[in-house]
């Protein structure tokens, strides 16, 4: 990738999009792209097409998708799966009939079996039944991945995909109802110093083990592999290391400055005990995450005190 090729950012609004393109502008890029939902709805395919044809970017980051918690996923089963296997076969298909020199998909974690062992390995792929409740949204992340390798094998095209662990960031998502579990420790612990309230009630005992990586650091592994790496071979982009839903919620509280008690409901669930990425294939590519707890969770809270609170 040179300094002025035309880089295409799908989905630069949302927090992974819009941490790439931060990424690529602090190292130099000067040619990036990219287009709101109201510019360019990707589930159009020929208006992506005109798009394609018009720009000819020469790389690809594909960071749009239809994102949500559980509950959405539950609720809106048809969505998740149509929505994005559409923006997938519409972005990876158009990138083969321009001739995109490269494109990086964007998995997630989802993609891997409910019983994975732990850490799970790139390999544990379609080795056993996937957890029920985003099983939509996995299953087109997973026909994300096989088209980048169909493409690479058919026609030899340098399409690669990277899969993330739990993200927090900017741009994060504070929905009451609706943001995965990092962001609503925020909310919640925010909502409760600014009531006085004497204690916050967590579901579950605490005691899960779950990996979070900041979307910066995500940034910096995609273009570290767009520059590096080509290879039908799936890579996991984690930390490495995983923390207990307990500690997380005392180190927010923290930051927060929430003086009340924090209290755990252990008739909720906990869900998989222990959900850890096993990374060291990217470690051994010489990648390794930058951003600490310490430094990103207060950054995240001022993200939350800008911008979700005045949304
Ligand atoms: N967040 C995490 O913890 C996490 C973890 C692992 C993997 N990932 C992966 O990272 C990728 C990005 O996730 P994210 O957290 O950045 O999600 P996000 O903040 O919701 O961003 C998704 C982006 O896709 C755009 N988009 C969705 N449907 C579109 C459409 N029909 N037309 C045009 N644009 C559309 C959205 O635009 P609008 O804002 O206009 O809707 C938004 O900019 C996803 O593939 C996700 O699976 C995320």
């Amino acid at each position: 990738m040179h300094k002025s090729s035309l880089i295409y950012v799908a989905g630069h609004r949302g927090m992974v999009g819009s941490a790439i393109w931060r990424e690529l502008e602090r190292q130099g890029y000067t040619n990036l792209l990219g287009r709101s939902r109201a510019e360019l709805d990707l589930l159009d395919r020929a208006a992506v097409d005109r798009f394609y044809a018009e720009h000819r970017p020469e790389y690809v980051f594909f960071a749009a998708a239809k994102v949500g918690g559980i509950h959405a996923n539950d609720t809106y089963p048809a969505s998740f799966l149509y929505d994005n296997l559409q923006i997938q076969t519409a972005l990876i298909d158009g990138a083969y009939r321009v001739g995109v020199k490269k494109l990086l998909f964007l998995g997630s974690s989802c993609i891997y079996p409910k019983h994975a062992p732990q850490p799970i390995p790139e390999d544990a792929l379609l080795t056993g039944p996937l957890e029920p409740t985003n099983e939509w949204y996995a299953v087109a992340k997973i026909a994300g991945i096989k088209l980048c390798q169909a493409y690479r094998k058919q026609y030899g095209c340098d399409f690669i995909s990277a899969m993330p662990t739990n993200l927090y960031g900017p741009n994060d998502n504070y929905h009451p109802e609706n943001s995965h579990v990092l962001p609503a420790l925020i909310r919640r612990f925010h909502e409760a110093k600014v009531a006085a309230a004497p204690s916050v009630t967590c579901w579950g005992s605490g005691r899960a083990l779950r990996e979070f990586l900041h979307a910066d650091d995500l940034a910096r592994a995609c273009v570290f592999l767009m520059e590096t790496y080509s290879s039908p071979d799936i890579v996991n982009v984690g930390c490495g290391t995983d923390l207990s839903i307990h500690d997380l919620a005392h180190l927010v509280s923290r930051t927060i400055g929430y003086q009340g008690q924090i209290l755990w409901d252990t008739t909720k669930p906990d869900g998989t005990p222990r959900k850890l990425m096993d990374s060291r294939r990217l470690f051994a590519l010489g990648w390794k995450p930058q951003i600490a707890f310490e430094q990103g969770i207060p950054a995240a809270y001022q993200d939350f005190l800008q911008r979700a609170l005045n949304a």
